[in-house]
């Protein structure tokens, strides 16, 4: 009993005077599997496994920007090993380096003891491990057992802050915002909540705790056709020769975070089989407040590749709240149909162009929700 209390007196020690530490011994994505079999598999099937090699769409961005640099590094490869290296240009990401190829990777979430807001984006402090010892992961379990391959301790940073490390800002050399998804005052619960629910299964496969159930590591998002079903509520009001749309955003970020997207609505009136009202013409960008996505100029002029951008307006939804967009359309009849669908397109057609990306896939239209409603 006394040592264990030592030992994390002894760890403390370490997380607060990280200069005295060794560096990193690393444990491998696969390295996991051997016993949270469960939350392994779900983290394979996740954004955060992807990485320079498996993401063509961030690779293409990227070697467009330099082909020497490789900045994305602290947000897309966070335990690479020279990571420095991979920023200033002395190195290249390297496809048979594991601290390369595993992403966002288990390691990195778990050893982050504390976040520091910061101007251009937040930065991760990671705990550095005690030479000698095995490696120490932090979660939020209640009283989490140790094991042969490591320690385990709560810290509150799992509650607090561990995805605004990455997920909150970015802005440029030139101060412009590339993202903003949270503010400074937001914690990390309700990410948590949405985007890794609890699911049945112990958190190890034994569970020896007798859990019975585990935070799940799919981390749905914009990918998945159901759960991109949730984010947004529609409603509509009519009268008259007016058609009344309410957005609410439920989720506690902005529709749009990303500046290679574009969300955007189509609306129809059908009578009788016919289509007799469009909110576009052609392109869903016709209609101003249906269509939202950032653009970004630089010196008055528009650019697609928001790196060196120098301004910025953007059509959005902001987090949590609601947003009215009134339409003049015919005077409507008894069993009209009004159909509401909202889209998103994975990457702008410009984008696309720009870093000759030829990937349908990604370009389409994808039906995110879609909503009728009959006249009475
Ligand atoms: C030899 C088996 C084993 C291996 C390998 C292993 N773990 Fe664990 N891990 C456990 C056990 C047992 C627990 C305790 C579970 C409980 O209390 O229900 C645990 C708990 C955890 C926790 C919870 C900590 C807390 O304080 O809430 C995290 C996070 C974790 N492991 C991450 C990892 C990661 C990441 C890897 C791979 C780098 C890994 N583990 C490899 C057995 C293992
Ligand atoms: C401050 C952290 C951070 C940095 C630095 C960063 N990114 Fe990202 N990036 C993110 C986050 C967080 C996401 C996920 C957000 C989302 O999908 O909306 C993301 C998502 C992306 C996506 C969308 C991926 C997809 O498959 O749709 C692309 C493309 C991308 N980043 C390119 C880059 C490039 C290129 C660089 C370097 C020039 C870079 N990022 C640097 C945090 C960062
Ligand atoms: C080390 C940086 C980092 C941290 C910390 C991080 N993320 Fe991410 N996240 C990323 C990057 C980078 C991407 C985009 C990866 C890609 O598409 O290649 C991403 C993508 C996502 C996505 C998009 C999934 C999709 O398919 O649309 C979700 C959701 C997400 N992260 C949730 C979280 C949550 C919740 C947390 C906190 C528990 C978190 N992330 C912490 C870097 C991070
Ligand atoms: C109420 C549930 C909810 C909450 C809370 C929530 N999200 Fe989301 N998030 C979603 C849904 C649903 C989507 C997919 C639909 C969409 O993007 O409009 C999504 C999409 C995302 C994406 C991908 C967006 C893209 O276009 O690539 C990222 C990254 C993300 N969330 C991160 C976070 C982070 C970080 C937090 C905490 C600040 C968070 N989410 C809080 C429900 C939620
Ligand atoms: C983007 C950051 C992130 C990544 C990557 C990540 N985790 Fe987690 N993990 C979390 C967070 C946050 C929690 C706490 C969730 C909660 O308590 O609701 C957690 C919880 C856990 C737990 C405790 C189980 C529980 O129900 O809380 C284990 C074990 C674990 N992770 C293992 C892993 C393993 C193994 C991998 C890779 C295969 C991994 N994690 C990748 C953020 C991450």
């Amino acid at each position: 009993m006394k040592h264990i209390v030592l030992f994390r007196l002894f760890l403390l020690f370490m997380l607060f005077f990280p200069s005295l530490q060794a560096k990193d011994k690393y444990l491998d994505n696969h390295s996991c599997n051997e016993c949270h079999e469960r939350i392994y598999e779900e983290f394979q099937t996740s954004v955060h496994s992807h990485s320079y090699f498996t993401n063509t769409l961030h690779q293409t961005i990227a070697d467009s920007i330099s082909k020497e640099k490789y900045s994305c590094a602290t947000c897309h490869m966070p335990m690479a090993d020279n990571i420095k290296d991979l920023i200033s240009g002395e190195a290249r990401p390297n496809k048979s380096n594991k601290t390369h190829t595993d992403g966002v990777s288990c390691f990195f979430c778990h050893t982050v003891a504390y976040v520091r807001t910061a101007h251009k984006f937040n930065i991760n402090t990671k705990a550095r491990q005690a030479k000698g010892y095995k490696p120490t992961l932090y979660g939020r379990l209640d009283n989490p057992d140790d094991s042969d391959k490591h320690s385990s301790v709560s810290n509150p940073v799992y509650a607090k802050k561990v995805c605004m490390g990455c997920h909150s800002h970015k802005l440029n050399d030139n101060n412009t915002t590339i993202f903003r998804a949270m503010d400074e005052k937001q914690d990390s619960i309700s990410c948590i909540n949405c985007h890794m629910p609890e699911v049945d299964g112990g958190a190890e496969k034994m569970d020896k705790r007798a859990r019975g159930h585990h935070a799940s590591h799919k981390f749905l998002g914009i990918h998945d056709v159901e759960f991109r079903k949730t984010g947004m509520d529609i409603n509509i009001t009519t009268e008259d020769k007016k058609l009344t749309v309410t957005l609410k955003n439920k989720m506690t970020h902005p529709l749009i975070i990303q500046p290679a997207r574009a969300k955007f609505l189509k609306i129809e009136i059908d009578r009788a089989g016919k289509v007799i009202w469009k909110n576009y013409k052609k392109e869903p960008s016709e209609d101003k407040q249906g269509y939202f996505s950032y653009s970004f100029t630089q010196e008055d002029k528009k650019v697609i590749i928001p790196a060196h951008a120098t301004g910025r307006t953007v059509n959005n939804v902001d987090a949590k709240s609601s947003r009215v967009l009134d339409y003049a359309v015919p005077v409507l009849q008894k069993e009209d149909k009004i159909h509401i669908s909202l889209y998103v397109q994975l990457v702008k057609s410009d984008c696309a162009i720009v870093v000759e990306l030829d990937d349908s896939n990604l370009t389409k239209p994808q039906l995110m929700k879609e909503v009728v409603f009959i006249q009475n």
